[in-house]
C-alpha cells in the first residue's frame, strides 16, 4: 500500500476509535494501540506534508502557535434562554406555548450544561469552525481549541447530513478534570479557578492550543441549525446528529405533558448530582422546528425555549469557631469549623473564610447559623448568616492579629485581600509546607518523602530546611516509626537523585512567592545561572518576557533576606544544580534578540513546536498575532488569509523557512536582518 493510501487509511480509523472512545464511551483498542495508530499517522504526515489535512486526527494535539482570536459574525444569533425558578413559572410557559400554537405539541427537555456555549460549521462533513457566543452578534474564532476537543468529531460518520449546518453546545470541564486542574494551580501557587464553567470558558480562550489539549475538555451539542436540516423534530435531528458522531446527552427526553415535564424536572435534580460534569439547571423545547419558527423569538431569547434554574445546593448549620490555616507562603486562611451537615452528598464540617474582608461583610458571629453552599467550588463557602435563628449573640468573629502558629504581628499588603505571616524562616507551618513543595514531583521529584515523614523529620528536629535533608543518613531514618532499612535507603537515594535535577527546577522548588514552573523556567533561561539571578536588578528582571513588578519585587526580596542566600549556599555546596546545564547554555544565543516573530502556516522541515523553541532559544519571542510591531512572519504553506492580508497591509516580511535557518547558522545576526 502506498503511503498515501496508508495516511487515508489511519484517518478514518483513527476518527472511528476517537467517536467510540469519546463519544460512545465503548472503545475497542487499548490506549496503546490506539496511541501506535497515531503515531504511524504522525511519522507519515511528516513525511508527506502534501498530503496535509486540517481535519487529522492528529490536528488533535493542538499547536503551539498563539493567535489573537478573530471575530467572526454569528450566521444566525446566539441567543440565551428565558429563565425560571419554580414549576409555577413552567406551567406559565406551557400555557403561554399552548395558546399561542392552538394544536398539540410536544416539548424536549434536556440538561442545562454548566459550561460555555459553542457554535460548530460543518460543510460536506467536516468540521470547519468553532465560534463562541461572544456577544450573541459575533464571537471569538476558537476552532483550533475547539479541535482539541476529542468528543468534537472533526470528520462526520454516516450520512444524511445536510451539505452545510450549524450545532451549538455547551463545552464543559468534567469534574475530575477541574479538581486536578485546580491542584495543580495551587501547588504552582496560580489562582485557582471558581467552577468548571469559568475553567472551561477561560480554557476555551488560551492562546495556546497544546494547552487546551492537555486540559480535556467535553462538549455536549444541543442544538443544530440549518436551510436543510433532516427532520421537523428537533429531538430527531439530535438523535441524527449522534449517528455522525456527535456527543448528544442520553438523558434528553421528549415529553407530551405539564406533568411529564415535573417528574422530569424532580428526576434529573436528583440524578445530576451523580454526572461527571456540572449542570445547573434544565432546558424546555418546543419539539418541532415549524412550530419554534411559529412562535419566534423576543428580542432576547427564543418563545419556544425556556429554562429551569435548579437551586443551588445549601445548608444551615451552626458555626462554632474560625480557626486560621498558614500556608507555605505565609497566607493565613480562616477556616470555619461547622456542626456537620450533609451537602451535596458529603458531610461538610469546615468551610473557608477566605479573608477579613469576608468575615467583615458576613458580620459573622460565634453561635451562628450559617449558610453552606458548595456551588462548585471545591471547599464549601458560607454564604450568609440566618439572622432570624440569632437568639443569643456569641462573639464577634475578628481577624486575628497575630500568626497563630508563631505569633508574629500580621501583616496586609496593599492592594491585597490576603493577611500574610512574614517568619517565613522561623514558622513551622511555612516551613513544613515549603519542604513539601520542593519535593514535589514538578520541582526536586523526591517521591519517597511523603507529608508525614516530613513532619516527622522536622518535630524530631532533623531537617529543618530543604537544605538539611541533603545531609539525611539512612542510619538516621531507620528508627523512624513505620519506616525499614529499605525506605530509609529509598528516602536517602531520592535526595541524592535530586540533585541532577535541572536548574530550572531548582528555581522553582525554592518556593518563591509567585515563582511558578514556567516562571522558573523563563528567569534560568535569561539569568543562566543562580548568581546572576540574584544580583539581577528590578528593571532587568522585568525585562524577561511576562516578568512584571510583582513577580520581580518578589524575586528581589527573597534574594534580599540572609536566610535566603544561606540556604542556597547550603544547597550549592550539597551539589544542587544553580546554573543551566552546558547543553541548554550552548544552544541559547542572541541572534534573535529584540525580534517578536508570527508563526504561520504549514511547514515541512520541523514543526511548528520546534520552530517556537528555535526562536526562543535564540532570544527572539514567538508572538500571537501580526502588528506593526512584529519583526517577520515565519511562514509556511497555506498562510491564514486574514494573517496574510495583515502583513502584506503593514509592509511585514515573511520569511520561509529554509531562509529562517540559515539566518539562524549565520553567525551573528547582522548577516541577515529581514527588516532591512
Ligand atoms: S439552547 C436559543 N440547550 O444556556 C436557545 N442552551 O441561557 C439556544 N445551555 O447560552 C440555547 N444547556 O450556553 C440550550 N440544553 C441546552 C443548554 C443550553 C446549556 C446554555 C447555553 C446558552 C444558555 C442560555
Amino acid at each position: 500500500m502506498t503511503s498515501q493510501k496508508r495516511i487515508l487509511e489511519l484517518r478514518e480509523q483513527l476518527h472511528e476509535h476517537n467517536r467510540k472512545y469519546y463519544v460512545l464511551n465503548s472503545p475497542d483498542i487499548s490506549d496503546m494501540e490506539f496511541d501506535m495508530l497515531m503515531r504511524e499517522l504522525q511519522d507519515l504526515e511528516a513525511l508527506h506534508p502534501e498530503m496535509y489535512d486540517a481535519n487529522s486526527p492528529t490536528q488533535r494535539v493542538g499547536s503551539d502557535i498563539t493567535k489573537g482570536f478573530v471575530q467572526v459574525a454569528h450566521k444566525y444569533p446566539m441567543l440565551s434562554l428565558g429563565n425560571t425558578y419554580s414549576k409555577t413559572e413552567v406551567a406559565e410557559f406551557y400555557e403561554r406555548v399552548r395558546r399561542a400554537l392552538n394544536e398539540d405539541f410536544e416539548v424536549c427537555c434536556e440538561l442545562k450544561f454548566d459550561g460555555t456555549s459553542i457554535s460548530l460549521t460543518y460543510v460536506d462533513g467536516k468540521f470547519v469552525q468553532a465560534v463562541t457566543r461572544g456577544d450573541g452578534e459575533k464571537g471569538d474564532d476558537v476552532t483550533a481549541n475547539v479541535k482539541t476537543i476529542r468528543s468534537v468529531p472533526l470528520v462526520l460518520s454516516g450520512s444524511g447530513y445536510p451539505q452545510e449546518f450549524e450545532i451549538r453546545g455547551e463545552v464543559l470541564m468534567p469534574w475530575q478534570v477541574f479538581d486536578m486542574l485546580n491542584k495543580e494551580r495551587e501547588a504552582a501557587e496560580e489562582p485557582l479557578f471558581a467552577n468548571p464553567r469559568n475553567a472551561a470558558s477561560g480554557t476555551l480562550k488560551l492562546q495556546d492550543s497544546s494547552v487546551v489539549a492537555k486540559r480535556k475538555l467535553d462538549a455536549f451539542l444541543y442544538y443544530m441549525l440549518g436551510d436543510e436540516l433532516p427532520c421537523d423534530g428537533h429531538y430527531e435531528n439530535l438523535k441524527m446528529a449522534e449517528q455522525w458522531g456527535f456527543k448528544i446527552s442520553d438523558v434528553t427526553k421528549k415529553c407530551k405533558s405539564l406533568d411529564e415535564i415535573f417528574e422530569y424536572i424532580d428526576k434529573l435534580d436528583v440524578e445530576r448530582k451523580n454526572l461527571p460534569f456540572a449542570t445547573d439547571g434544565i432546558v424546555i423545547k418546543v419539539n418541532s422546528i415549524r412550530q419554534q419558527k411559529n412562535l419566534g423569538y423576543t428580542a432576547k431569547s427564543p418563545r419556544w425555549a425556556i429554562a429551569y434554574k435548579f437551586q443551588t445546593e445549601r445548608a444551615v448549620t451552626r458555626l462554632n469557631e474560625v480557626t486560621y490555616q498558614v500556608g507555605r507562603t505565609g497566607v493565613v486562611t480562616p477556616v470555619a469549623n461547622l456542626d456537620p451537615v450533609q451537602l451535596s452528598g458529603t458531610i461538610v464540617k469546615r468551610a473557608s473564610l477566605h479573608n477579613a474582608d469576608i468575615i467583615e461583610k458576613l458580620d459573622l458571629h460565634i453561635g451562628d447559623m450559617v449558610y453552606v453552599e458548595k456551588g462548585g467550588e471545591i471547599i464549601p463557602k458560607i454564604t450568609g448568616v440566618d439572622l432570624d435563628s440569632r437568639i443569643l449573640i456569641g462573639d464577634k468573629v475578628r481577624f486575628i492579629t497575630k500568626c497563630p502558629e508563631c505569633g508574629t504581628p500580621l501583616v496586609r499588603y496593599n492592594g491585597e485581600a490576603a493577611h500574610y505571616c512574614t517568619n517565613d524562616t522561623g514558622c513551622s507551618p511555612q516551613i513544613k509546607a515549603r519542604i513539601e513543595h520542593f519535593v514535589t514531583r514538578e520541582a526536586m521529584n523526591i517521591d519517597s518523602l511523603g507529608p508525614e515523614t516530613i513532619e516527622l523529620l522536622y518535630n524530631l528536629g532533623l531537617v529543618k530546611n530543604i537544605a538539611d535533608l541533603y545531609s539525611l543518613q539512612p542510619e538516621e531514618l531507620m528508627f523512624l516509626p513505620r519506616m525499614g532499612t529499605k525506605s530509609a535507603e529509598n528516602i536517602v537515594a531520592g535526595i541524592a537523585a535530586s540533585k541532577n535535577v535541572p536548574f530550572e527546577r531548582v528555581l522553582f522548588a525554592l518556593g518563591i512567592r509567585f515563582v511558578g514552573a514556567t516562571v522558573a523556567k523563563r528567569l534560568a533561561r535569561a539569568f543562566h545561572n543562580i548568581d546572576s539571578l540574584m544580583s539581577a536588578t528590578l528593571p532587568e528582571l522585568m525585562a524577561v518576557d511576562e516578568i512584571g513588578e510583582r513577580i520581580a519585587m518578589s524575586v528581589q526580596q527573597f534574594f534580599a533576606k540572609n536566610d535566603n542566600i544561606a540556604l542556597i549556599e547550603q544547597l550549592r555546596f550539597a551539589g544542587v544544580q544553580f546554573e543551566l546545564a552546558p547543553e541548554v547554555l550552548s544552544e541559547h544565543t542572541e541572534i534573535l534578540k529584540g525580534k517578536s516573530i508570527v508563526i504561520s502556516g504549514v511547514f515541512v522541515k520541523h514543526s511548528r513546536d520546534e520552530y517556537k523553541a528555535m526562536i526562543e532559544k535564540n532570544g527572539g519571542k514567538n508572538v500571537a498575532s501580526v502588528s506593526k510591531a512584529t519583526s517577520f512572519i515565519l511562514a509556511g504553506e497555506n498562510m491564514g488569509p486574514s494573517k496574510l492580508e495583515k502583513a502584506q497591509k503593514l509592509g511585514i516580511e515573511l520569511v520561509g523557512e529554509d531562509d529562517f535557518l540559515s539566518m539562524l547558522e549565520a553567525e551573528n545576526s547582522s548577516e541577515f536582518n529581514p527588516e532591512n
